[in-house]
């Protein structure tokens, strides 16, 4: 076991030698999740070793342990983006730890934008697949144990769970759509040409994460479940510009309903 995972085991809160049920990594404004969680503790990305010094991550990132609805939770708070420069393998990191402790389920959620007309602010899209427009994959180099060396990408996304949140939202009467996510690098956000492009090619959200982190996860046997938040409408969509303060508060209008369809999702997994 790695170092990191090790630190991780013996500061969790059920060191009774059990894993994680879930592992979720949460997006843009969507970190209350991380708050909710009952007998947590947390342990601050800068501790664990491997991880960016704080000054560098330039957010106060951390992970959080807990439960939530009954079962055991690992959480990451706040993300190492590609477009912050850091390298593949610290943006996967957290996602090998999680594996490493046993996490069954990846439960990952982001704020993207719509490259869908049908997909305004205040969507929630559940991921049925994926366009890597990152120009990078996090498995390139060296096999790490573990993985194997070409991963199958079939079913990136588990269909059980996927049909688990679309029942979940169906008796909480949220709306969850269906629909691909297209991973760009960023930082600076598409041009209407490009949103143009990826709405061609089959996209419906476009957004700046989640795709390293599912291709580990998916290398690790782990079955993966993705809930995007769509903020805004990609560029040339509407009339007005992007902006960062934008996608926050739309996670914050949104976060009441996210949790619920979070927490209805997390109560239905096997513990
Ligand atoms: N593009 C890329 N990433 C995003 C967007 C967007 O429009 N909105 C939130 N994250």
């Amino acid at each position: 076991m790695s170092e990191a995972a090790a630190l991780l085991r013996d500061r969790l809160p059920w060191v009774d030698g059990k894993a994680p049920d879930l592992f979720a990594v949460l997006g843009s404004g969507l970190g209350f999740l991380a708050d909710a969680l009952e007998d947590a503790v947390s342990i601050p990305f800068a501790e664990i070793p491997g991880f960016p010094a704080a000054a560098v991550a330039g957010h106060q990132g951390r992970m959080v342990a807990g439960l939530l609805e009954g079962r055991r939770v690992l959480i990451q708070a706040g993300r190492f983006h590609v477009y912050e420069g850091h390298p593949m393998a610290v943006v996967v990191a957290p996602v090998r730890i999680a594996a490493e402790l046993g996490a069954p389920v990846f439960l990952v959620t982001n704020a993207a934008g719509g490259a869908n007309p049908r997909f305004g602010p205040g969507t929630l899209m559940c991921i049925e697949d994926h366009l890597n427009l990152m120009g990078q994959n996090p498995l390139v180099g060296a096999v790490v144990p573990g993985e194997p060396r070409f991963p199958d990408l079939s079913v990136a996304y588990d269909a059980e769970l996927r049909k688990l949140a679309h029942a979940t939202a169906l008796e909480l009467g949220i709306r969850l759509e269906n629909g691909v996510y297209a991973a760009v690098s960023g930082p600076s956000y598409e041009t209407p040409a490009e949103v143009r492009m990826i709405g061609r090619l089959g996209g419906d959200a476009v957004g700046m994460s989640t795709v390293p982190e599912v291709i580990v996860a998916r290398a690790r046997g782990m079955r993966v479940l993705g809930i995007s938040l769509i903020t805004n409408p990609g560029a040339g969509l509407s009339r007005d510009l992007l902006d960062h303060e934008e996608v926050l508060e739309a996670g914050k209008a949104a976060a009441p309903r996210f949790e619920r369809l979070v927490r209805g999702v997390v109560a239905k997994l096997e513990g």
